[in-house]
């Protein structure tokens, strides 16, 4: 079938929380991210709802893009990228959640880092809700769970798709919506609903997310239909993790215990795109007493609030065995997880499986039929800087190489469509997972440790002048 298309939107992608720094600068106010400390591989971060001095908060630095992001963007130019994935720190806007007006300047700050992207001909791609909302409506709402949270979102959306009408078309609402799936881990539920689980029981985590998931979903609708109207050039995607979910055999136990994996992780997408939620999930809450309030004027907004592309992010498969004490093929998370013997990892214990990227670009094809957006991909990994200031990253080319070439031969071979590729943390940032620095996925590295020490100045990796010629090449020259 030929190539790529001619305005493949080849560029990278990171988040506000993530690589801004300045945490408390210019009127921001506190947001989820900033009250999680760092961690490591075997060391889970811990979530501290008042901030403590013995700890280490890493988004509260993280890469300093807040004073440095010139210097980014130029850089970014010189690999050629053609859009920028970035997310806006809602507590920037509104640094409470609640307040009557935004923060000029939180305003002010995405105004001019928007220029300076335009001023390479850079897209800006823009993510309204990065796992990051107001702390004080995790304090007062109880983050997602309550509907009141919506209004406020969508007047946040709102002020966004006005602010910058002239100066962005692309746009995401949810990061990753579909995380909170694993309704038992507490970083998932925090970062995607603003939900704190102490004291739950399961079950009532489980409730809780099904309740704030239905609210976002809702708000999601609400601000695709606002940005519509404000701007009809605004293409406005949803934003998923596609894991895919593989059977550990061919037991038909195993091949039905993965059906209903990826089911439970996919409803997100299918209501986003399809605009009503799946009898198989209508069904589950009915066999397992879930009530969510489910309105019919949400049903309404649903169907009228749908994508116009699918975002997601790729890192991995997941390998799943069915379970005897599970005979009704419940997931959740990661309780069913199975070493795949036929994937490498990475130093974090990631597989590596690139055909599981073009694999997953054919699932999404044949569920959705809606144009797809790689807006995360790639490898973590520790670098080092030699004495001559240069960094040798072959392990990230072989990752990323790979990959494009999967997602490559799906559009070529396989006849997806596919509108751009924006690999993950394209210049250093803080790990969301662990909190690490050290976790590098970067093109650009940024000198500073996992305590956030360093001179924060940047430097190319061998990576930066691959991907140049990527680009360039529009994937031609891998
Ligand atoms: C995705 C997120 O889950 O994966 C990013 O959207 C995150 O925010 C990325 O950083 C990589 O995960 P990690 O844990 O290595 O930072």
């Amino acid at each position: 079938m030929g190539s790529l298309r001619k305005d493949f939107l080849w560029g990278g992608a990171i988040a506000a929380n993530q690589i801004e720094g300045a945490w408390n600068t210019d009127g921001k106010g506190e947001s989820i991210a900033d009250i999680v400390t760092d961690g490591a591989v075997n060391r889970p971060r811990e979530i501290t709802p008042s901030l403590q001095k013995d700890k280490y908060y890493p988004m509260h630095i993280a890469s300093d893009f807040y004073h440095h992001y010139k210097e980014d963007i130029k850089l970014l130019s010189e690999m050629g990228f053609k859009c920028f994935r970035l997310s806006i720190g809602w507590s920037r806007i509104f640094p409470n959640g609640d307040d009557e007006t935004p923060n000029e300047k939180g305003l002010e700050f995405y105004r001019k880092v928007f220029a300076e992207c335009l001023k390479y001909n850079i897209k800006p791609v823009v993510t309204l809700s990065h796992f990051e909302m107001p702390y004080h409506l995790v304090e007062k709402y109880g983050g997602w769970r309550n509907r009141k949270v919506i209004d406020l979102f969508t007047k946040f959306a709102e002020t966004c798709f006005l602010t910058y009408k002239d100066q962005v078309e692309y746009w995401m609402t949810f990061n990753e919506i579909n995380n909170q799936t694993d309704y038992t881990n507490d970083l998932c539920m925090l970062s995607d609903s603003g939900i704190l689980l102490y004291g739950l029981s399961d079950k009532e985590k489980e409730e809780a997310m099904y309740q704030a998931a239905h609210y976002e979903l809702v708000a999601s609708a609400k601000a695709v239909q606002i940005g519509h109207a404000i701007n009809p050039n605004n293409k406005i995607g949803c934003m998923i993790n596609m894991t895919p979910q593989y059977p550990a055999t061919c037991n038909p136990k195993d091949i039905f215990q993965t059906q209903k994996a990826m089911q439970r992780r996919y409803w997100f997408a299918d209501i986003q795109v399809n605009g009503s939620y799946p009898g198989h999930m209508e069904a589950y809450f009915h066999n397992n007493n879930l009530r969510p309030d489910i309105t019919p004027e949400d049903k309404i907004t649903l169907k009228h609030g749908t994508v116009d592309y699918i975002g997601l992010s790729y890192y991995n498969s997941n390998t799943i065995a069915y379970h005897d004490d599970n005979p009704s093929f419940k997931f959740s998370g990661s309780e069913l997880n199975v070493k795949n013997k036929y994937l490498k990892q990475t130093q974090w214990g990631w597989p590596i499986d690139a055909l599981g990227f073009r694999y997953s670009l054919n699932w999404l094809e044949d569920h959705y039929h809606k144009p797809l957006f790689v807006v995360e991909n790639g490898i973590g990994a520790k670098d080092t800087v030699e004495k001559d200031g240069s960094i040798h990253d072959p392990y990230r080319i072989d990752y990323l190489r790979e990959h494009i070439r999967a997602l490559i031969e799906a559009v070529t071979e396989d006849g997806v469509d596919v509108i751009g590729y924006t690999p993950w943390g394209c210049i250093d940032l803080v790990s969301m997972g662990t909190g690490q620095m050290s976790k590098r996925y970067g093109f650009i590295y940024v000198d500073s440790n996992d305590k956030g020490v360093g001179s924060f100045r940047r430097r190319k990796k061998d990576s930066f002048y691959w991907y140049k010629q990527v680009i360039e090449s529009n994937g031609s020259k891998l």
